[in-house]
């Protein structure tokens, strides 16, 4: 199988994981990325059922609406039973790593609210440490290079990611070199950083349930 068709395969899983449990009615959270477009599109069949959804992106909230599926503001909504994303990264701890697709502090809003976290990926996303794929961390832009070298002292490498210029019109420094032994730590440690608005790691909300595409089917695992 190619990894577009685990992904479509993992996309159909969480179809039928939000229709099994998901109160007719009630609202959505949606992620962002590859993994999360064959979501958006399978939901198209189910939209019918859905109070609701709310969008980690702009690029979400414009793929949701492209199929005739009401969007809505996460400040009127009061509840959220399930959110549904990708990763980049997650370790057996259900920690990840988001944010190669730039929307992960839009993400962690939406995942924060949500009651279960559904992380959906295939195989290659699973790691016993996280780290190879690089950390990206969303800056104010007057503080990319106070923030830089506040990163070096943890022991990166950031790289600016060039020409991108998140949803909140900030930039993302991407941090290489990093074996993230301690994700629930360097989480917070990161964030404590001036001019830093969040960084990818999902470790204090991690994941609660992940769907992972293999080629022998579709496997689940619960927090
Ligand atoms: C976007 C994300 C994505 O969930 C993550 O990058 C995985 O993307 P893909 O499904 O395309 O592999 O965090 O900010």
């Amino acid at each position: 199988m190619t990894q577009d068709e685990l992904k479509q395969a993992v996309a159909r899983a969480a179809r039928d994981y939000v229709a099994d449990r998901l109160p007719v009615g009630a609202i959505l959270g949606v992620g962002t990325g590859s993994t999360a477009n064959f979501f958006i599109d399978q939901i198209a069949t189910i939209k019918d059922r859905l109070g609701g959804t709310v969008a980690s992106s702009e690029a979400t909230a414009q793929r949701l609406a492209g199929h005739g599926i009401r969007v809505l503001d996460l400040n009127d909504v009061d509840a959220m039973g399930i959110y549904v994303d990708g990763a980049d990264e997650i370790d057996a701890g259900m920690a990840m790593i988001k944010g190669g697709g730039g929307a992960l502090t839009r993400e962690k809003i939406v995942a924060a609210v949500a009651d279960t976290f559904v992380c959906i990926c295939d195989a290659s996303k699973r790691v016993p440490v996280m780290g190879r794929f690089p950390l990206p961390v969303e800056v104010i832009p007057m503080s990319r290079a106070y923030v830089a070298r506040e990163l070096i002292r943890l022991g990166g490498k950031p790289v600016l990611r060039e020409g991108v210029v998140t949803d909140n019109g900030n930039l993302i420094l991407d941090v290489h070199g990093l074996s993230i032994t301690d994700p629930a730590g360097l989480e917070s440690r990161i964030n404590e950083i001036v001019g830093v608005v969040t960084n990818g790691l999902f470790a204090r909300r991690g994941a609660d349930v992940l769907l992972l595409a293999t080629p022998d089917g579709v496997q689940t695992f619960k927090r």
